[in-house]
């Protein structure tokens, strides 16, 4: 659905501003919201808003969300607008870091996990994943014991080939590191959705999946047509969380975040 403002006072009708949403059963997405410079300030975003999100809920749609990263450069007046708008406080969704992973790779703590194996587990290579270990993982993630955010599913076409799994000696799946292609940033291998079982028995194996997935990285043919890694953490993913601001985040060139808002339309 979208809605556009018009500007019809003058002879030729000016687009003053646009916003795109998805509506999906109950809930709708805000997939693009933006007003021409000269006309901000105006209320037009506001309007907008209500338009669009007025006919999403005649629709039925009783929730509203909308995400946005914090090195937009309007990213203080999409808060204040929202904000005044009724919309939730931002949450922390996605962590984005960028570097060359040779500099995370160097650190003794990555050399360590590397000499010392996961622990627990085997590793696989992601293409050699089974239709009986794809029907595993889906049926933790449906039943809500392994995080659907973080699914290593998403976007199979650009998958890279140094993502991997780490599997039990039950033969079950306790972790993954998905790495992606990403075609707007041909240089860039972005190491997307990783997992560990947060069992005791696992423990450390988040460090040792990332570790050797710069390894990997560092050390197939990619590297030197995709120079840079890019990170993509969950925030709600403490695990992982954890292992970023230790392990990570001191050897990081550049880094953003994604907050998601939501407003109850019921
Ligand atoms: C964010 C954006 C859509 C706001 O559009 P807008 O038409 O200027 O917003 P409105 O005039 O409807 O603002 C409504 C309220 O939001 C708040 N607000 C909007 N812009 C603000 C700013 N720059 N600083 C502080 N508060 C701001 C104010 O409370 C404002 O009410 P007020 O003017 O009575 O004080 C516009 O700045 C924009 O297009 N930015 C670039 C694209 C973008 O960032 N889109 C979001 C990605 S989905």
């Amino acid at each position: 659905m979208a809605a556009v403002a018009r500007d019809e006072s003058s002879k030729t009708t000016r687009v003053l501003g646009v916003i795109l949403v998805k509506v999906d059963q109950a809930s709708a997405t805000v997939l693009s919201l933006a007003v021409a410079p000269e006309y901000r300030r105006k209320g037009v975003a506001g309007a907008l808003l209500d338009r669009a999100l007025g006919l999403a809920r005649a629709q039925g749609v009783e929730r509203a969300c909308l995400s946005f990263v914090s090195r937009m450069p309007q990213v203080a007046a999409l808060k204040a607008l929202l904000r005044s708008a009724g919309w939730s406080e931002p949450t922390p969704r996605t962590l984005f870091a960028e570097t060359a992973p040779q500099q995370v790779l160097q650190q003794a703590w990555a050399q360590r996990v590397l000499d010392r194996g996961p622990r627990n587990a085997t590793a696989f290579d992601w293409s050699d994943l089974t239709p009986e270990d794809r029907a595993y993982v889906e049926a933790e993630i449906a039943g809500g014991h392994y995080p659907q955010d973080v699914s290593p599913f998403w976007d199979e076409g650009n998958i890279a080939p140094v993502s991997l799994g780490l599997r039990a000696a039950d033969g079950c799946v306790v972790g993954w590191l998905a790495c992606h292609f990403v075609p707007q940033t041909p240089g860039t291998l972005r190491f997307s959705r990783s997992f560990c079982h947060a069992a005791s028995a696992f423990s450390g194996n988040g460090a040792w999946i990332m570790a050797t997935g710069l390894d990997r990285h560092v050390n197939s043919g990619l590297h030197q047509s995709h120079p840079t890694v890019l990170f993509d953490v969950d925030c709600r993913n403490r695990v992982m969380m954890n292992v970023y601001r230790r392990r990570i985040e001191p050897y990081i060139d550049t880094s953003y975040q994604s907050f998601l808002v939501v407003k109850d339309l019921c």
